[in-house]
């Protein structure tokens, strides 16, 4: 088989999210997986408090492994799930200038990309690599590439707090699971507050993320944005937030800004 044709064949690889915290949780569930058989293996549970130590270890090794698993899962499936459902909310043209903010290895900017025929779809990013695996520029344009959409996706290395581009550029902005990684609540608004600005009258905003919810909301109503629209899905949050005690819940925030 020619070289082309291997590499018409390949996938995209949107790689893992936060992949430090999902080998954490992979490594440690293995080894307490060990410490549980070498105690049913080797030891025996004659005594009381054996019984319980392997319980504890049977328990916490079940949900170590559980949540990296979990977390894997969300990141190679749910997301690009996810990602058609969000952007199928928008009734596309096909000539819009999208900007996905924090785009990774570009699940959403080359989502967007394919539902343009004239327009074009921006990513910025800073590349940090404890928040996705393996994110770079390189990645992101060869994804495209694979999608056969590197001829109207372009990538910049810039902070969400400081775009670098003119007032009103965008018809629709997107970003994924990207401003929570910001830890100070006026660096979120900031953030929040530059999209504002590089958004055209009329514009999308479609943020999905796992926490700080209301206080998004609530900034892009002070903002004055309109049509805001706070999307949970009810059992999916429930599950997430018991299992990652109550760190954690997706949800997605659609809203406009006014026309000029
Ligand atoms: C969890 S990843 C999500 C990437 C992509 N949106 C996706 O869903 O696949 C978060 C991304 O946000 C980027 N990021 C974090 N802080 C940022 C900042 N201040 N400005 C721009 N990008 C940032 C990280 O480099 C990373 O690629």
């Amino acid at each position: 088989m020619l070289d082309t044709d291997l590499k018409s064949k390949r996938r995209p690889d949107y790689g893992i999210d936060a992949p430090g915290l999902v080998r954490i949780f992979f490594t440690g569930g293995l080894i307490v997986a060990l410490l549980f058989l070498t105690i049913i293996l080797f030891v025996g549970v004659s005594v009381l408090w054996l019984v319980i130590l392997a319980t504890v270890l049977a328990i916490l090794s079940f949900y170590l492994l559980g949540m990296g698993c979990f977390m894997a899962y969300e990141s190679k499936v749910t997301k690009l799930k996810d990602r058609d459902a969000i952007l199928g909310k928008i009734v596309w043209r096909g000539d819009e200038t999208v900007l996905d903010i924090g785009c990774g290895r570009g699940l959403m900017l080359i989502g967007a990309a394919k539902r343009l025929r004239t327009g074009k779809a921006f990513g910025v990013d800073l590349w940090l690599s404890r928040d996705q695996s393996a994110n770079s520029p390189e990645a992101t344009l060869d994804n495209a590439r694979i999608e056969k959409v590197d001829d109207r996706v372009e990538v910049q290395t810039a902070d969400m707090r400081k775009l670098p581009f003119a007032d009103a550029m965008f018809d629709v902005i997107t970003s994924y699971w990207v401003v929570h990684n910001v830890e100070k609540a006026e660096d979120r608004h900031l953030a929040i507050t530059q999209m504002l600005r590089v958004l055209k009258p009329g514009g999308v905003l479609i943020l999905a993320d796992i926490e700080h919810r209301h206080d998004y909301v609530d900034i892009m109503s002070n903002l004055g944005l309109i049509d805001i629209s706070l999307e949970v899905k009810p059992v999916k949050d429930l599950i997430v937030k018991a299992i990652s005690f109550g760190s954690f819940a997706p949800f997605v925030i659609t809203a406009r800004k006014p026309a000029a």
